[in-house]
């Protein structure tokens, strides 16, 4: 395990609309390199990039076309490894996004890969042995290629599924996970890894981490024994690096080998009733929806499972929304979030900020859709920097030239507006990040115990080590008895009002304390 994840905040950039310095109105790696002073100030020490490898860009770069060379819209191959270097000089990781489970049809693997003579690369993907058959039920197109066989997807049409076998072979077009031709595979995948790594990234957020063997069994332990081996060569030759899944299956995947685990909005899980259960019909009842009478009692049904099974074996990681995800300001108040983000940065495991989140970005339901990004490229538009200069400071081209139009509304937030008020939201994301760096009982591994949850009240209080911290999200002030072995006095973290006396614990509307 890398030491520095237990102190670790990531920052997640979405790269085409972070900050554009040559004008072209997408976001590249110059202008990331520009901005890592603003990165540090937040207190995050650790980057998370989306994909910045070549790519025909119709899934955002999820569609690799060359793992090993930098999309030329963000820069070039050197320009990565000097924001490697600057990011290094001032305390700041830097993790890339590896997509090993497909390529874009573009990659000359998959081109290979599609002739009539059996190549090197003709079974890297996964291909029937007529072009007429089904693929077992999984999604796959025929007809396209010299090859008299259909290839499966592993998510859009444009991304063919990488072969890593099967654990047992039941059609003849099937190779089994321990083949060569997966192995083979598995090394490549390797291969990108090492490239990367020797030029100085500090690890990878591994897209769709459980997808790689097909027929797997329900543990996914095929696709697990891929990753143990893939762990095995990081803790020989990069014991420093880290590797972060997106799984959503702690208990898989740290003890396959993850580093970390992504807490994600799956619909009634844990993380969703937090934040999001509002995609439905009917009424928000999202924990930290001020006006709901939601208990935190469903959170912690799912999240303890999660966390006892796998608190021995790595991390869990809480973000405030990602490229997929609608951001939480949907629903939710500037007052809310500074409730709720409070909760993601004091609980254990490694916490991810997405970019803009600290300034309560709008989700932007109006844009059209870009680069296969549908619904989610409303929580992909370019970061506000300084609403007096064009496009938010984001770039210098002309408003039609932008990858993702900047927010139109005149009351948007921007960093420099968030900064000159004190009250806003990007404050309380400082100081609790700081607190966080500060005190190693609110850091990664740090025990968690629920101290006072019940049905049908708001009030939720924790501890972390010997940390009390106690959460108010509703318009209604509320109390809790403390066991006296809990109780902490000093007040270390306060937003509303917080008392404590006699053991009682007696939080305002929309309050949130840590004592000491
Ligand atoms: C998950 C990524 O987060 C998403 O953006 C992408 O479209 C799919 N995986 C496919 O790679």
């Amino acid at each position: 395990m890398p030491a520095w994840l237990k102190d670790a905040v990531f920052y997640e950039i979405y790269p085409q609309s972070f900050k554009d310095t040559n004008s072209d109105g997408i976001g590249d790696l110059e202008g990331i390199i520009e901005k890592l002073d603003y990165v540090k100030s937040l207190g995050c020490n650790a980057l998370w990039l989306n994909p910045v490898y070549d790519s025909p860009f119709k899934d955002a770069g999820y569609d690799v076309r060359d793992y090993k060379k930098v999309a030329p819209r963000y820069g070039t191959n050197e320009d990565l490894v000097r924001l490697f270097e600057e990011a290094h000089k001032k305390g700041i990781k830097v993790l890339l996004d590896l997509v090993p489970g497909h390529t874009s049809e573009e990659h000359e693997w998959f081109k290979k890969s599609c002739e009539a003579d059996r190549n090197e690369f003709s079974d890297r993907y996964i291909w029937t042995n007529g072009a007429f058959c089904g693929i077992g039920g999984h999604p796959y197109i025929g007809g396209e290629a010299e090859r008299d066989g259909c290839y499966m997807l592993n998510f859009f049409k444009c991304q063919p599924a990488l072969n890593y076998g099967v654990l047992n072979k039941t059609e003849e077009w099937q190779t089994p996970c321990d083949s060569e031709a997966a192995i083979d595979t598995r090394e490549a995948m390797k291969d990108v890894m090492r490239f990367w790594l020797d030029k100085g990234c500090d690890g990878f957020r591994v897209d769709m981490a459980d997808s790689l063997v097909k027929e797997d069994d329900d543990k996914k332990s095929a696709t697990g024994r891929i990753w143990t081996n893939i762990r095995e060569m990081l803790d020989k030759d990069y014991p420093e690096a880290a590797l972060v899944s997106e799984w959503c299956n702690p208990e898989c995947a740290l003890k396959y080998g993850f580093h970390a685990d992504f807490y994600l909005d799956h619909h009634g899980n844990g993380y969703n009733v937090l934040f999001r259960d509002n995609e439905t019909e009917g009424p928000d009842n999202s924990y930290f929806n001020k006006n709901c009478d939601e208990d935190p009692m469903r959170f912690l049904d799912d999240y303890l499972g999660r966390y006892n099974n796998s608190k021995e074996y790595g991390y869990i990681s809480f973000i405030t929304c990602n490229h997929d995800t609608p951001r939480c300001t949907k629903t939710m108040t500037p007052d809310e979030l500074k409730i709720a983000y409070s909760f993601i940065f004091t609980m254990p495991g490694v916490p991810f900020l997405y970019y803009g989140d600290e300034i309560g970005m709008k989700y932007l339901d109006y844009v059209r859709t870009k680069e296969g990004g549908f619904q989610r490229t409303g929580s992909r538009s370019p970061m506000q920097w300084d609403k007096s200069l064009d496009n938010f400071g984001f770039s210098d081209a002309p408003f039609d030239k932008l990858y993702i139009p900047v927010d139109k509304d005149e009351n948007a937030p921007s960093v420099k507006t968030c900064e000159e008020d004190e009250n806003s939201l990007i404050h309380t994301v400082r100081d609790i990040i700081a607190l966080r760096h500060k005190y190693e009982d609110l850091q990664a591994d740090a025990e968690f115990k629920v101290v006072y949850a019940k049905k049908g009240e708001r009030i939720f209080v924790y501890k972390r080590g010997d940390l009390l911290i106690a959460v108010n999200p509703g318009l209604k002030e509320v109390s809790a008895e403390i066991p006296a072995q809990d109780l902490k006095t000093n007040l270390i973290f306060k937003l509303g009002s917080a008392d404590i006396s006699s053991g009682n614990i007696c939080l305002g509307a929309q309050s949130f304390a840590i004592w000491q």
